[in-house]
């Protein structure tokens, strides 16, 4: 059982749920102009209808209600509200004062993200996060925001998953906006992207009372085989916050993570990316490393590591006969709830809020009318329990399930589900899946 005041969630993004991608002024977003490519998107489908949530948020809220949850985590587009000549658009930011009175009316917390990867194609054709002054754009749109909804949201994550955003969109180049990146490209990149968090904590500290703020990574981390070995514990810790120059550098935790908590890059980084590293003032690290509130982190798989003869790191290439996710890089690895908080906590010391984990499964609807998925259901207690079991050890204050509904899986597209609700697509129907259920008995009992 978690304590009485755990927060059970529940999480979506923008680009994945709401459609009318161009209604009410919205501009385009770097994956309108990706998804209109033929064969960048698996199912060649897009963002234009999804769950129809900018039309149906109010049966949203319901559902959220009927749930049970205390918290949705949804985030803003940038495009609706604000437009090319860098002006507030009322429309837009009319349709997310809503959403939050009507959350607000039924008991449910708001959880604001501003930035879960649509941007305004017109800011990246200025050149995006290479762009010098992105942080000054972001500060601006943070700020209009948190005037517009500061009264009825408190709590707010800066920018999910800057790994993703990075590794896919700017290495492997299979996310908007596909443009490949230098390591010094790269380096100066993310150095901008820490620029507008800690611009963008500012505005919400002045525009918000009693906020809450966070930024939302993503890590995959290194598990134990055996909990008992101490020297094996140890090295997962430090495979964890590894800060190597290799290809997929910009998918690791400390990169992001120590500026943000501990005030500077890893040692490390100034090895290893020698001749790479951009201007960093001491301004700046004082921006990036405002205060924030929770180790907020997103969480589906992790690797297993055991320690071969001469005790290096060997990893495990095996899921004990868990269920497999319909995706390929998610792996069933419980204890990622465990020894993840466990290491974040060790390194940054603040309360951890699980701002994303579920699991994508072949859902199907059956002959009678249910969706029946008992691997979600699986996939979630396994989970929770390891969560239930370090929360009697750190403080960790809150877990938002991926996802409210099946949604648009960017370069998967609709194929790939990871609802509680499973949506058609051919008439926009709203199916509760059995795991919809389970988890709302988790939450009723407070826990497994
Ligand atoms: C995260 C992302 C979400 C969702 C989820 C499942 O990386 O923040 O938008 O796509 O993974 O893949």
């Amino acid at each position: 059982m978690f304590n009485k005041d755990f927060i059970f969630g529940a999480s979506t993004a923008s680009y994945q749920i709401e459609g009318s991608i161009d209604k009410d002024g919205k501009t385009k977003s770097i994956w309108d102009t990706y998804t209109s490519v033929k064969c960048n998107i698996l199912d060649n489908s897009d963002g234009t209808m999804v769950c129809d949530s900018y039309i149906k948020y109010k049966d949203d809220v319901k559902i959220l209600k009927e749930l049970g949850v205390k918290a949705y985590r949804f985030s803003i587009a940038w495009t609706r509200v604000i437009d090319e000549n860098n002006n507030p658009n009322q429309l837009g930011l009319d349709y997310y004062i809503n959403l939050c009175k009507e959350l607000i009316k039924n008991d449910i917390k708001p959880f604001i993200t501003l930035y879960h990867w649509d941007m305004p194609q017109w800011l990246e054709d200025k050149g995006g996060f290479l762009n010098d002054d992105i942080s000054d754009y972001f500060e601006h749109y943070a700020d209009v925001v948190t005037k517009a909804l500061g009264e009825y949201a408190t709590d707010y994550i800066t920018i999910n998953e800057p790994q993703v955003i990075f590794t896919l969109g700017h290495v492997y180049c299979v996310h908007a906006p596909a443009t490949k990146f230098t390591d010094k490209e790269m380096l100066q990149a993310i150095h901008n992207l820490l620029k507008c968090h800690g611009k963008a904590v500012k505005v919400i500290r002045k525009n918000v009372k009693n906020s809450t703020v966070g930024f939302a990574p993503c890590s995959r981390p290194a598990v134990p085989t055996d909990k008992n070995n101490e020297l094996l514990v140890k090295k997962c810790y430090d495979k964890y916050f590894e800060c190597k120059r290799e290809i997929e550098f910009p998918n690791r935790v400390a990169i992001y993570s120590d500026p943000v908590f501990l005030g500077d890059y890893p040692k490390e980084y100034y090895e290893e990316f020698k001749g790479d590293i951009p201007n960093i003032t001491k301004e700046d690290l004082e921006l990036i490393s405002q205060p924030v509130d929770y180790i907020y982190q997103n969480y589906y798989s992790g690797n297993y590591y055991s320690l071969e003869e001469n005790n290096n790191l060997s990893m495990e290439d095996f899921c004990f006969g868990y269920p497999e996710g319909n995706i390929d890089w998610l792996q069933v690895v419980p204890e990622t709830l465990y020894y993840g908080p466990k290491f974040l906590y060790e390194r940054y010391k603040k309360p951890i809020i699980i701002s994303e984990n579920g699991f994508c499964n072949n859902d199907v609807i059956s002959l009678d009318g249910k969706v029946h998925d008992p691997e979600r259901t699986d996939y979630i207690q396994r989970y929770l329990l390891e969560l239930e079991r370090i929360s009697k050890e750190i403080e960790v204050k809150g877990y938002f399930v991926w996802s409210l509904f099946d949604n648009f899986e960017w370069n998967a597209g609709l194929r790939k589900r990871f609802g509680l609700v499973y949506i058609d697509y051919r008439n926009g129907n709203r199916i509760k899946k059995d795991s919809f259920f389970e988890y709302q008995k988790i939450i009723k009992n407070g826990g497994i």
